[in-house]
């Protein structure tokens, strides 16, 4: 449909109408509660606002899925609406739609957006072969508190590579042609959730924020303000409040910044059931001021509640000037309708969803892309990969025998599809003879006995962490602290293979793991990649993005805190706790592999960098291993002396440098002027002269220094 019939077409359009465009429900209302599985329901509506005709002005739905179901939908809704303007179908899909891919905070940990971007490009053809349009994703809210459920879902703790990843997100789902349209696989990505709502006090989830505008626009606001260059099709505003004022209430966060300093132009939907909340926040009284202050704070689509449908006569009646904004909002989800080809065909072809769902393609991306977001943490000697004369396995743990291993958040990815540990072992290596258990005592002495390893599976359940689940406590179960200190006794070779949605505190079962490896949650296949791992087939090579506490007192914790004037020491009179170690226990950057390469031949290209002039950092990356993989690098900067104080240390740059067996390969990092600018007392921007350090994979030890 070309503009000009686009433009007749709003001009058609009720008042009604045009607020059912901008309002999102679940899919019951059309057909029913046809499919559990596939039809996510909402909450009970207010049926004398949608009534028999409003339901059929709606704009979008939400949580419904499958081609069948969609289209089902679809149309009911097509053939009792007036305008006959298609419905669009919005999910969450944040590592996967049936293939499951690892959650995002593994993910990170490979540091490769290109991995992540054909994540989401395998994501996006689920998704659009599913019948659905538009994806709440990326999520790159910067965490720092592992106490918080929703870290499961981020990027971590650097601004940079959330930013960057996020990006890398937003290119592999929307595949932009060149035309600028949306591909036919792709669907529409939705960034969020904007801004700041990692920041919750407490590390409580939905809980107050509250920041400098430095500390937002330096940390919190930059992975949006980055990952917003990709140009999503939609922003989520955030549940929190922002410096007093709740986001979906506040058009400073959602006008001034996000439109005005960031450039953002296209649309903000609200999160779940927020515009109605705004009365729970206690900034309005009833639901049409809730809706008079979302519409004027710039939310454009209202998820789930029904506010503006409600109120939104007297709305523009009291405030005409809205109606400008809802026409520009409204006009923008038709061009993006027209956009994803809807008006000429609005349905999901049910014969090519059986071809693309859990494709081959997809499922060997989700192994490699589980055995990527793996971190060696420890690795005492060599106790991984097993040895030729590892024969016998016994597997012990919660998570030796469970599919449950796609973490939160898993859209319709099914546990049946899952690859177990035990499985994947198996699979690995037939030679081996591999004995499950869930506990030590359910292991027959006999086995136990001729057994020459045992690989302990233990860590977090994965409905722990997510939405709504902040916790209080990060460190292991009792029980399986015991089951680990049980295997020790044994005498046996062990290793401890952990599953989790976030960093927890193994201050004190830490020194009886020889050999840790963290495997988040993998995905579908979780088991085969984990057991390609331990059994030395590749070797593990992610790198932390999220500090580890040592206990869980020990959050926020992260690697580029302001330095302080009693830096933290052995001196009580110092900035410290008087009953924990200094510092993270795995720190930011912090991963093993097999290959235990070496760095040689450091170089810089200057002592001095100038505006003109970039600084280059060069070396060597030697291998002596027979694996061939990806070695992660990171550089991180530390501006000697500032006016305004700066991070102990700020990440700069970061590679994946493929590294040959029995080879070498050379890296070259660069830094410039623009990199050492930050923001001052007062917001501006200024980079300033004086002394640099550069630190490479080590925030302890500098190898160069710089001037500017
Ligand atoms: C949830 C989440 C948000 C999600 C939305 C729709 O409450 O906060 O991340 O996209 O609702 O499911």
């Amino acid at each position: 449909m070309d503009n000009d019939r686009l433009q007749k077409l709003l001009a058609s359009m009720t008042l009604k109408e045009k607020f059912g465009q901008l309002s999102q429900i679940t899919g019951e209302l059309y057909v029913g509660q046809i499919d559990e599985e596939m039809l996510e329901t909402g909450p009970a509506y207010p049926r004398h606002i949608l009534d028999e005709e409003t339901i059929y002005t709606i704009g979008s739905v939400i949580g419904a899925s499958g081609a069948e179901t969609t289209n089902r939908i679809q149309a009911e809704y097509l053939q009792r609406s007036r305008l006959k303007i298609p419905l669009l179908f919005m999910h969450d899909a944040i590592h996967g739609y049936r293939t499951i891919f690892p959650i995002p905070l593994g993910l990170s940990c490979s540091w490769d957006e290109q991995l992540v971007q054909r994540v989401a490009e395998e994501t996006a053809s689920e998704l659009r072969a599913a019948g659905i349009h538009v994806n709440f994703s990326p999520m790159t809210d910067l965490v720092r508190d592992a106490r918080w459920g929703r870290v499961m879902e981020s990027f971590g703790e650097d601004h940079l590579l959330s930013g960057n990843l996020g990006r890398a997100m937003i290119r592999g789902y929307q595949k932009i042609l060149r035309d600028g349209r949306i591909a036919p696989d792709g669907v529409a990505a939705c960034l969020k959730h904007f801004a700041a709502y990692g920041a919750g006090i407490a590390g409580k989830d939905y809980n107050a924020v509250d920041m400098s505008m430095r500390e937002f626009f330096e940390f919190y606001g930059k992975p949006y303000e980055i990952a917003l260059q990709e140009r999503p099709k939609f922003v989520m505003s955030s549940f929190n409040t922002f410096n007093g004022v709740p986001v979906t209430a506040s058009s400073e966060i959602l006008k001034e910044i996000l439109r005005g300093q960031y450039g953002f132009e296209d649309l903000v939907i609200s999160d779940w059931g927020a515009v109605t909340e705004l009365q729970r926040h206690r900034v309005a009284r009833d639901g049409k001021e809730a809706a008079e202050l979302a519409l004027g704070a710039g939310v454009d689509i209202e998820m789930v509640s029904t506010h503006y449908l409600e109120h939104f006569e007297a709305i523009v009646k009291e405030r005409p000037e809205l109606l400008e904004d809802v026409d520009t909002a409204v006009m923008k989800v038709l061009r993006l309708k027209n956009e994803l080809g809807l008006f000429e065909n609005p349905y999901a072809d049910e014969a090519n969803e059986d071809e693309v769902i859990l494709n081959p393609i997809s499922l060997d991306l989700a192994e490699e892309a589980g055995m990527r977001s793996c971190v060696l943490l420890k690795n005492e000697n060599e106790m991984l990969p097993l040895r030729p004369e590892h024969r016998n396995i016994v597997l012990v743990g919660p998570f030796a025998r469970t599919r449950e291993l796609l973490g939160n958040w898993a859209c319709k990815g099914r546990f049946r599809d899952a690859v177990s540990l035990e499985d994947g072992i198996k699979q690995a290596d037939g030679s081996l003879s591999v004995d499950a258990f869930g506990t030590l005592e359910a292991c027959p002495k006999d086995v136990l006995d001729r057994c020459d390893y045992i690989v302990v599976a233990i860590g977090e359940y994965w409905e722990q962490s997510g939405e709504g689940h902040s916790s209080v406590k990060l460190e292991l179960e009792e029980e399986q602290k015991q089951l680990v200190r049980a295997v020790k006794e044994t005498g046996r070779p062990y290793a401890c293979v952990c599953f989790s949605g976030r960093p927890l505190a193994l201050q004190d079962i830490v020194d009886d793991m020889p050999a840790l490896l963290w495997c988040w949650y993998p995905g579908t296949r979780a088991g085969s990649a984990v057991a390609k791992l331990l059994t030395g087939q590749s070797t593990p090579a992610g790198k932390l993005t999220m500090s580890f506490p040592r206990v869980s007192a020990q959050t926020p914790i992260y690697y580029n805190e302001y330095s302080t004037g009693r830096p933290a020491n052995a001196s009580s009179y110092s900035s410290r706790y008087q009953d924990c170690d200094i510092g993270p226990l795995f720190a930011f950057g912090h991963g093993l592999s097999y290959a235990q390469a070496t760095y040689s031949d450091f170089a810089i290209s200057s002592s001095r960098i100038t505006e003109t002039e970039d600084l280059k950092v060069t070396f060597q990356i030697n291998n002596p291993s027979h694996y061939e993989y990806r070695e992660i690098v990171i550089l991180y900067i530390e501006d000697v002396v500032s006016r305004t104080v700066r991070p102990v240390r700020e990440m700069k740059a970061y590679r994946v440098v493929p590294v040959p067996a029995y080879g070498s390969a050379s890296v070259e990092m660069s830094i410039s002027l623009e990199d050492l600018t930050y923001l001052d007392a007062d917001l501006r921007k200024t980079v300033e002269p004086g002394e640099f350090r550069v630190y490479v994979n080590d925030l302890e030890h500098p190898i160069f220094t710089f001037e500017y």
